[in-house]
Parts: structure tokens; sequence; C-alpha cells
């Protein structure tokens, strides 16, 4: 296993976390015993950041202490893997859909550095209470208005870092992807400084991963 980031590993053409608990598998991934230690096979099919990396991403922004908000956390197959890096840090996930929260509910009592959230992203206002200090937003919500909500979210908690991915279709299916994607850049560069922005396929179709900073 080579580390390629703080907490994220590489063998062959594969990419992997550290289990944060042993012997158990969050999305029926596969466990890898090396050295003592066990790894968590990271899918870029069922995780778009895992795609990303794997598509070459230069700078991964998710380190040991990163304290993260995620919108769209469904049933946390993606913070299950930040939940192994982020050690010392905390995720928080949004998620609003009843189903998916009960089972990441469930994986938040295993994985003490996670939170759940059940509520709308498009209401910030509703869990700001809740949420600290982040330095991170992490969103996968496809929903037409995706930008409007990464944006209302990072200017709420005053964030640093932002990772956006955004899916064409959601935002408009009649339109060719690259169109959508040149608009979404835009609309983000009226507030934020875009460091990196990759396409995720061929592990998730008409999809960009965007990479911001505040200037
Ligand atoms: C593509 S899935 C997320 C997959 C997940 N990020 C992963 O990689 O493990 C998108 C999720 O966003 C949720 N979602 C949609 N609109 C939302 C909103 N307004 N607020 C919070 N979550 C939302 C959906 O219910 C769905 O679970």
């Amino acid at each position: 296993m080579k580390e390629i980031f703080p907490g994220v590993y590489r063998r062959d053409k594969k990419i992997f976390t550290k289990n944060l608990v042993p012997g158990k598998k969050v999305y029926n991934e596969k466990l890898v015993r090396e050295g003592g230690k066990e790894y968590r096979s990271w899918n870029p099919y069922r995780s778009k950041i895992a795609g990303a990396i794997l598509k070459g991403l230069k700078n991964f922004l998710i380190k040991p202490e990163s304290r993260i908000l995620y919108l769209g956390v469904a049933n946390g197959t993606t913070a299950s893997h930040f939940s192994d890096i982020a050690k010392k840090g905390i995720i928080f996930g949004v998620e609003t859909s009843f189903k998916p929260m009960k089972k990441f509910v469930k994986l938040c009592e295993e994985r003490k550095n996670m939170i759940p959230i059940l509520s709308d992203a498009n209401h910030p206002e509703k869990y700001d209470a809740i949420v600290e200090e982040i330095d991170l937003i992490y969103q996968d919500i496809s929903q037409r208005n995706q930008v409007e909500i990464f944006i209302k979210n990072m200017d709420k908690f005053d964030v640093q870092h932002g990772i956006l991915m955004v899916k064409a279709r959601s935002i408009d299916v009649s339109s060719p992807p690259k169109k959508i994607f040149e608009k979404v850049k835009k609309e983000i560069e009226r507030y934020y400084e875009i460091n990196e922005t990759i396409k995720l396929s061929p592990y998730a179709k008409d999809h960009i991963a965007i990479f911001v900073e505040k200037s």
C-alpha cells in the first residue's frame, strides 16, 4: 500500500482507506489486510470523490483533523471513508430523505466522528445550532438548484474550502452537459476561486467535481 494522500492508500489500480472499525464493512466493500492493518476498498462507482482521485485529483483537501459538513450524505457510503480519514475531525451529515438517514444513523453509532442531521440543505438555518467550525463542505445533491444550495451553505458557515459534485442532468435534461458545466463554473467563480475540476466519467456519467476555495 502506498499512501497517496493522508489516510488514502493505493495498491495497483485500487484505492483504500484504513478501516476505523476493523472487521466491519459499510457497503459490502472488500476488506484487505496488510502489515497488520485493515483497509477498506474505496469504490469509484459508488463514491464520486474516489472517482476524482483515480482520475488524477491533485489536492485532496480532506485531512485527519478536517471538520466537514456533508450535504446529501445518503446512507453514508462516501462519508464512511471520510470518517476513516478524518480520525481527529468530525463529519456532520445532512440528509433530507428518511430511509437512507435511518441507515446513516446506525453507522454513526459505530463511527463516533460522524453526526447525523435529518434536514433540508436548502435551509442551513435549521441546523446551524448543531454544526460548528467547519473547514470544508462536501456536497453531492442531485437537485436543480444544487449550486444555490452549495453557495448558501458555504456562506452560512463561512467555510474556506468546498467540493461540489455536479450532476448535469439534474440541472437541465435538455442542454448538453458541457454547456451546463460552463454555466455552473461561471456562477461559482462569482464567489469563489476554482482550484480544480474533474470530469467523473466513466465512474459517474455527466458529472464533474469542482474544488473551490474562498479567495
Ligand atoms: C447522489 S445521493 C448521495 C450519495 C452520497 N453522497 C454518497 O456518495 O455516499 C444524493 C442524496 O442527496 C439527498 N438530497 C436531495 N436533496 C437534498 C436536500 N435538499 N437536502 C439534503 N439532502 C438532499 C438525496 O436524498 C440523496 O440521498
